[in-house]
């Protein structure tokens, strides 16, 4: 039996009428890829933007990369790896953690101020700049009881905080403000203060997402890197999953009738 002109017809305009999703025919792996989470031992339920491990390079943007190295979360930032600490979608904030200092506040491989890359992540209110000076005279005016005593290469030599006095190197590395009072004070070591990490803000678009999410969709970036959700159906748009008619229609129309997809 010969299909109806009159249908394909009606058909042909609906589909020049309406605005078709990005992909019609997408392939639906995408939508369940990007619906799985990143989990690293405690750390679980991280989504876009972040990818890696399970989640393809297409569920997240780049430059937030997390790998499980060793039961620990690890992102890197400018060429320097950190470990996650805590993610937080409500604010969204990253804590995180500089490796090469983490129990190993006198031997870090390289000497390297901490650089973010502003167009991924902000730092927060509440944090702030702290400077260690390396190569330090070991006498020096000012709070000596900051300092961090350190023997390298079997000579024993400073690291001095927020140094007013000429060290051979100096770096700056972000830490919460009560970190320093808690310094100040001799509540905590120098070697622990870093621990403690420091926060960082991530970009967010808009309410791109979280509409996806509330349309039942996945977030993820197209092949162009721009943010896209997709649909459990396959198909996949900026907005969101909404069904909507039109839409279905042309997909019935394709599927069934013209066997494309
Ligand atoms: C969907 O993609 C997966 C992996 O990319 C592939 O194995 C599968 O055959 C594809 N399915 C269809 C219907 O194209
Ligand atoms: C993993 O961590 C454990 C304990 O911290 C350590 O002994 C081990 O060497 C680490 N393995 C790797 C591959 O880093
Ligand atoms: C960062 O970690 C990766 C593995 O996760 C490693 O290959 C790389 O050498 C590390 N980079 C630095 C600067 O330590
Ligand atoms: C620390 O200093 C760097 C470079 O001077 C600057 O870009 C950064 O914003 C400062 N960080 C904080 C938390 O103030
Ligand atoms: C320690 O000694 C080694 C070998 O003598 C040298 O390569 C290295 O630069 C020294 N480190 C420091 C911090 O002086
Ligand atoms: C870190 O940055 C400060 C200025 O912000 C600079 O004086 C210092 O040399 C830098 N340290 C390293 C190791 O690059
Ligand atoms: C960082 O803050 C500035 C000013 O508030 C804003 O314009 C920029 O988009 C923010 N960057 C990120 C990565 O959120
Ligand atoms: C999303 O899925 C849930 C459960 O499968 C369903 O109850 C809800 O109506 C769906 N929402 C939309 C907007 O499709």
């Amino acid at each position: 039996m010969d299909s109806s002109p009159c249908l394909h017809f009606i058909l042909f305009v609906l589909l020049i009428l309406i605005k078709p999703p990005t992909s019609l025919c997408a392939n639906d792996s995408r939508y369940t890829s990007c619906g799985t989470e990143f989990a690293c031992k405690s750390l679980r339920y991280i989504k876009y933007p972040f990818w890696g491990g399970n989640r393809p390079e297409f569920c997240g943007k780049p430059g937030y990369k997390l790998d499980c190295v060793n039961e620990t979360t690890v992102i890197s930032i400018k060429s320097l790896n950190y470990s996650v600490i805590d993610v937080d979608y409500r604010s969204h904030f990253i804590k995180v953690a500089r490796m090469d200092y983490l129990g190993n506040i006198c031997h870090p491989s390289i000497l390297q101020n901490t650089t973010i890359d502003f167009a991924l992540f902000n730092y927060t209110s509440g944090t702030q700049n702290l400077t260690l000076g390396y190569g330090c005279p070991l006498h020096h005016p000012g709070d000596a009881d900051l300092d961090y005593p350190c023997t390298i290469n079997n000579t024993r030599t400073n690291i001095v905080v927020n140094p007013s006095i000429e060290c051979s190197q100096t770096i700056s590395i972000p830490v919460f403000d009560n970190v320093v009072s808690d310094l100040h004070l001799g509540r905590i070591k120098l070697g622990h203060a870093l621990d403690r990490g420091f926060t960082l803000q991530w970009y967010v678009e808009s309410e791109l997402c979280k509409n996806c999410i509330l349309s039942n969709g996945s977030c993820g970036i197209d092949d162009y890197k721009s943010f896209i959700c997709y649909c459990r159906d396959g198909s996949s748009s900026q907005l969101g999953c909404g069904i909507r008619p039109g839409i279905f229609a042309c997909h019935v129309y394709l599927h069934y009738f013209l066997n494309i997809c």
